[in-house]
């Protein structure tokens, strides 16, 4: 089964009718089917598939001997997401199989296709969750804590999907390289006109939760001067927060928030709201969030509110490994595929900065638009990243 034949039986799953856009969180109905179809198409092509406790994936061509050679990303999205952010990875990885194959390419050490569940944190809040717990970059004991919006314990979400426990997971231990293709998530390839480009690496980012908490009250008889509002000083933060970034060109959004009791007539008690921080370097990510919460703490002081910040999860800086950048840029006949950074966060990260040789591969966008259900890459891009892809790892396994 090819490229397109692979990627139309996953179209449905977890496709909203509504919007167009994917729902498909960790341990869902939507996830637990992405994974049983990974788990189909790799028998289906021979290959070994080992699961962790957390439903993390690898299909292994075993060949050869030695250090692996991992490619793959992930299945799940954002909320209302777009169908390439993640899968275009995983089914690339296999399509790339099929290529290796059909050439007659005999490994001389293993290669493996993977899926790192929660790799959005859409659902628990930590992005990248999986690969951080099999790379043991976060502790199982702390991650079993958390909780999803509805309260759920990530424990009891697995109990339900029927699986075990998340932590690091020594499948891992003998891979020696990952590649992880990717839709590109902004235009850069568009405006150089290139179907394909190199990641160089990842901006520092992370995930805050601010709480501001106020008094409710009644929204007709509370005069203005007397309310203490926390929905203004978040209102506050929020216009501060982009105009901070754009000064400096970096990034700030505020994406969720949860306010109650959440009703129309009363001054709320409590706002919650998510900032995602992004910037080019640590400094200026750290210069960015102080900033933020120096601008939100002053505004509270003056609504008669309070703000307690708590960092829900932050990645640094990460390089991709310069070499293989070079070389898998190198592999093209017009010309050099163009060495681009990217702003948004992989599995590829958490890998890089646990000490894997990492390299990525991005496929042009051609609105740039991602996490939105208008993602887009045209099938004959695709094909050429699945070629990219599959000479790369014919290098690396030769
Ligand atoms: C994941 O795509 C992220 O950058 O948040
Ligand atoms: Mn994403
Ligand atoms: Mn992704």
């Amino acid at each position: 089964m090819g490229f397109e034949e692979m990627w139309h039986e996953l179209e449905p799953v977890g496709r909203s009718s509504a919007s167009g856009g994917y729902f498909r969180q960790p341990w869902t109905g939507a996830e637990g089917e992405l994974r049983s179809w990974f788990a189909e198409a790799a028998a289906a092509r021979g290959l070994r598939v080992e699961t962790d406790g957390l439903g993390n994936q690898v299909a292994w061509w075993d060949a050869g001997s030695g250090d692996a050679v991992l490619t793959g990303s992930h299945l799940d999205s954002v909320l209302d997401g777009g169908a390439y952010d993640g899968p275009l990875g995983v089914v690339s990885g296999l399509a790339a199989i099929d290529v290796l194959r059909e050439r007659g390419v005999q490994p001389s050490r293993p290669l493996g296709v993977s899926v790192f569940v929660e790799e959005e944190g859409s659902r628990f809040g930590i992005a990248c969750l999986g690969s951080r717990l099999a790379t043991g970059t976060l502790d199982w004991s702390t991650a079993r804590e958390l909780r999803d919006r509805d309260g759920v314990f990530l424990s009891d979400a697995l109990s339900a999907a029927g699986l075990g426990e998340g932590g690091r997971w020594s499948e891992l231990d003998g891979v020696g390289c990952f590649v992880e293709l990717h839709v590109e998530q902004g235009r850069d390839l568009v405006d150089r006109g290139a179907a394909v480009g190199v990641g160089s690496g990842i901006w520092p980012h992370g995930r805050y939760r601010f709480e501001f908490a106020g008094e409710a009250n009644h929204a007709g008889t509370t005069r203005m001067e007397d309310r203490h509002d926390p929905m203004l000083t978040y209102a506050m933060t929020a216009l501060a927060a982009h105009k901070q970034a754009r000064l400096a060109g970096e990034r700030a959004t505020f994406g969720r928030v949860a306010v109650e009791p959440n009703g129309t007539n009363a001054v709320p008690s409590r706002v919650t709201a998510w900032l995602d921080a992004r910037a080019s370097s640590e400094g200026s990510l750290s210069e960015l969030v102080d900033v933020v919460i120096r601008q939100a703490g002053e505004r509270a002081g003056r609504d008669g509110t309070t703000l307690d910040v708590t960092p829900e999860s932050v990645s640094g800086e990460v390089a991709f490994d310069a070499d293989l950048a070079a070389r898998i840029a190198a592999d093209h006949a017009e010309g050099d595929w163009p060495i681009i950074p990217t702003a948004a966060g992989h599995d590829a990260g958490i890998l890089a900065a646990a000490g894997v040789p990492t390299a990525m591969l991005f496929v042009r966008n051609p609105t740039g638009v991602s996490h939105s259900p208008a993602e887009h890459a045209e099938v004959a891009d695709c094909l050429v990243g699945v070629s990219a892809l599959a000479n790369t790892l014919e290098r690396l396994v030769s």
